[in-house]
This record gives C-alpha cells, structure tokens and sequence, in this order.
C-alpha cells in the first residue's frame, strides 16, 4: 500500500475520448504549480523504466471494490464479451491533490464520485504510446493524508488483450466467459487501477454473470452467491495486500473442489468443465500434490504467506500459468513443476514483489529454482543435475549476453531470466553455504513481507546473511555478457 513518489509526468500529446460533468476542463499539471497553489495534479505514471505510463502518483490505494457485471460471448466462435462494472477505491492521498489519475484501458467511464459528490473526469487513451488514464478532479481538493472514497462507473466490450510482446493478456475474454492474468501491465484491462507493484491494496469482489456459470477471483469466498433474475454474484475477499498484476477475476463453467494444506489453509480449486482427458489426469495429479508442496516450501521458506491457496484451470486456445494471488490461473494441462512454480511465486513475486519490473528475476530465478528443489525432494532430477542442464541450454546461442537484473521491457519473461535466475540462486547457494542462503531467504521474506524490494536489497540481505560480500557475485552472475567461472 506504498507508493513511490516519482518526477514523472504524463506525455501531452494523447486524445480525447470522454470527459465527464461539464465545467471541468483538463487538469492543470505540477508543472504549472505557482508559489501560492499548494495543489497540484499528481503524476501520471510510476516512472517505471519499462512501464512508465502504468501507475500513478500523490496517493495510496488501500483498498479495490470491484462490482462487475459481465456477459460471456454469445456466438463462443467470437470472443468478445460485454463488461459492466463499479470500482470503489478507498485511498490516502499523499500529495496536495487537485487532480489524481488511474489506468483504464479500452472501457469507458460513464460516472465518478469522490466521496459521495459527483465529481468530473477526463479520460484519455493513447495505445501508441501506451497511455491510458482517467484524471478526476476532486472537488474540494485532497488534502495530503486524507483518505478518500472514490467510485467510478466504467464499462464496454472485452476482447483478447496482448501486452508489448504480443502475448495474450489481461481480461481474456474466452469462448465460456473470461480468464484474467494481468502480468506486467494488463490490471488496466478490466479496472481502473494505480497499476505499479509497488502499491499493493486489500480487494473485494462481486462478480454477476448469467445463471449458471461460476466466478472465482483472489482470496475466500464471502458468503454464498446470490441469484436474481438469472443473474448469479459470486462474491470473494482478498484481505492480504496484493499487488494488481497478481489481482485475478475467472469466468466459466467451473467445478470448485476444495482441499486443506498445513494448518488448515484452505485450497479451492476452479477446473473448467471442458478440461478432460489426459490434461485433467495430469493436472488433478498435480493439483492433488499442493498441500504437501505447502507444506514443503514452508518448511524450507516459513509459513505460507496468505490466507487461501488454490488453482483456477481453463481450457482455453492458448496454454499460460500465471502465479495470480492465493489462486493461480492455468490454461491447457497443469504440470508439476508447473503449480510448485506458480507456488513458489507466493512466497517469491507475490509476497516481496519486485520494486520495478527490471527486477523481474526475483520472481521468475526464484519460481524456477523451486522446481529444482521440488524435482530433488521428488526423486526426478537432482538441483545439481538441473543446474548444469540449465547451464548447457545458457551456453548455446549467446545466452549469457543477456542482462536478467535489467533484461529490458519486452524481455521480462526470455528464457534466461529464468534460467540463470535460478542458477545464480544455485551458485549462491553454493557460494554462501546451506545456511547462511536459507537464512537470508527468510530474512528477504521477513523483511519486505507484503511490499517490493529491489535486487539491491535482495543483495544486502545475502551479504547480512553471509558476511560476504556480494557485489562482484551478483554482477557476474546476473549481469556480465559472458559464463560466469562454475561452483
Ligand atoms: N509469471 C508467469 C510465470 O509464472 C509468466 C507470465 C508473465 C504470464 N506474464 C504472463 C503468464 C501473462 C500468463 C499471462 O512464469
Ligand atoms: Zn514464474
């Protein structure tokens, strides 16, 4: 629920597509700040190197409502649905705010309130340069400190989102309702969101589809759902902080199942009706082995970090996996090493995010070598064993040339990030000896439980943990061009 502050300032050039209640024109920028105007529009953007439209600045969400109204595609063979929605934001702001944004991409707002108060908007969407955003000018103004309530009607069609790659998504609409898994910058597909890691809320959700189908989303369930006129709300309560590219939301013809992990965690299952077959062999035995993966991540990490764990499994065109908050999203067969992966995100990515994306292989280094751990305990492969595999496959074509502690934005999920993420934790590990490595993990996951953290920081630790110093360690390992000298 921290924000970092940034100097960044939203680009001028971007078109008009709405603005609300008359009177309000576009807000004035910081720039334009005189010596007695201590208000000023908060930024636009996080100032992330990759991502620098996404987020904003002068405030702190605490908390996302999200009440969606949502029609799957009618014709499955074209996949596009219809979303109606009101988001209610509780934040703090902690600038003089006379204008404050959020990220909306590709639906329209239709109403604001601030408090209560009809309030105005402008709304902007920019897809060349990646900039959409909602300004809403409070009146009267946000004092620094002030929580404030604000609620913004938005709606329109949902389609097939991709991100700078290309690769699918955000809200994915599918032939039976729609799948969510918003990895790095897809959050603005479905909500109006302060989409920067770095500024993790509490959620709740109720989620309307058509009698019949099934919503899931983050967290626990928060009563039973509730039908009137063919309509179902599902409802669920996602009460540890989380970051919105883990922020999830599933429609379908899902079965929920339910299971128990250490402790009495509760594990809810979503397995899409049309999964069957072999994949809904393979991935029953997966989902089958989560309470003693729990139970063996914990041993080795500390206690699991939220309240609810779970899988929810599609069957749509495309396969993904994506580590979404207490319930992962799996499309097409989930493997093994697949779920302890998504898993190990809990603790790795979900819990301590990265601070900026560039730090990205804390999450993806740390996933994968909790395979390697997975596969040992499991008697399949030893970590010595994949580790040398994985350095045999970073040895061909050039692989180390990559820089995975600053990988660039459309590189984020290359190979390498994973690969030697995880055998530069492995090298670490041989490096520091059992103990101190197990020691700094905790100490990581203690430290920056329920915020972001930078590979810096990760660094830091591992040197407290050690009494070594890392520096040249870490440089080789994540950042020089060439084969770093073996364990
Ligand atoms: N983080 C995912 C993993 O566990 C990869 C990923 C990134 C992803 N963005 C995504 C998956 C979007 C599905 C959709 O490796
Ligand atoms: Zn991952």
């Amino acid at each position: 629920m921290t924000n970092l502050m940034s100097n960044f300032r939203r680009a001028t050039a971007v078109m008009l597509v709405t603005a609300g209640v008359a009177g309000i024109g576009t807000p004035s920028q910081a720039t334009s700040r005189s010596t007695e105007t201590r208000f000023a529009a908060g930024a636009a953007g996080s100032g992330d190197p990759y991502f620098p439209n996404a987020g904003n600045g002068g405030y702190d969400v605490l908390h996302y409502g999200l009440d969606l109204r949502y029609t799957p595609p009618s014709d499955p063979s074209v996949l596009a649905g219809k979303l109606s929605a009101a988001a209610t934001i509780t934040l703090r702001a902690e600038e003089e705010l006379e204008a404050l944004n959020f990220d909306l991409r590709g639906l329209a707002v239709t109403a604001v309130r601030v408090d209560g108060k009809d309030t105005g908007w402008t709304q902007t969407q920019d897809d060349a340069n990646r900039v959409w955003e909602v300004t809403i000018s409070p009146k009267p103004k946000l004092k620094a400190g002030r929580e404030a309530t604000i609620q913004i009607e938005y709606g329109g069609n949902t389609g097939r989102p991709v991100d700078t790659t290309g690769a699918l998504y955000g809200w994915v609409t599918t032939a039976d309702g729609a799948i969510v898994v918003n990895e790095p910058d897809g959050a603005a597909t479905w909500y109006p969101v302060n989409d920067d890691p770095e500024d993790k809320a509490t959620y709740t959700f109720a989620v309307t589809v058509p009698e019949g189908k099934t919503a899931v989303a983050n967290g626990l369930p928060d009563g039973r759902p509730q039908t009137k006129d063919g309509w179902t709300t599902w409802s669920w309560e996602a009460s540890d902080p989380m970051a919105s590219y883990l922020s999830t939301a599933g429609i379908g013809n899902f079965a929920l199942s339910y299971d128990e992990g250490p402790g009495g965690l509760p594990i809810i299952n979503a397995i899409d009706a049309d999964v069957a077959g072999q994949a809904l062999t393979q991935t029953s035995a997966s989902l089958a082995l989560q309470p003693q993966m729990v139970a063996f991540l914990e041993d080795r990490f500390g206690r699991y970090p939220f309240e609810a764990f779970g899988a929810t499994v599609d069957d749509d065109s495309v396969d993904y996996a994506l580590e979404t908050q207490t319930r992962p999203v799996y499309s097409g067969a989930a493997s093994e090493g697949t779920v302890v992966h998504e898993l190990g995100h809990q603790w790795f990515g979900n819990a301590v995010s990265p601070a900026d994306w560039q730090d990205i292989w804390l999450n993806e280094g740390w996933a994968t070598y909790i395979e390697w751990l997975w596969a040992e305990h499991r008697g399949t492969a030893t970590a010595a064993r994949q580790f040398t595999d994985a350095v045999t496959l970073l040895d061909a074509n050039n692989r180390w040339a990559l820089n995975i502690a600053d990988p660039g934005r459309d590189n984020l999920f290359a190979g390498q990030v994973y690969l030697r993420g995880a055998a530069a934790l492995y090298a670490l590990r041989a490096k520091v000896g059992d103990d101190a490595f197990l020691e700094g993990a905790r100490e990581w996951l203690d430290r920056f439980d329920g915020s972001s953290a930078t590979t810096e920081h990760f660094q830091a630790v591992m040197e407290e943990a050690s009494g070594q110093e890392l520096g040249a360690f870490f440089n080789d390992w994540l950042r020089e061009g060439d084969r770093p000298a073996m364990p």
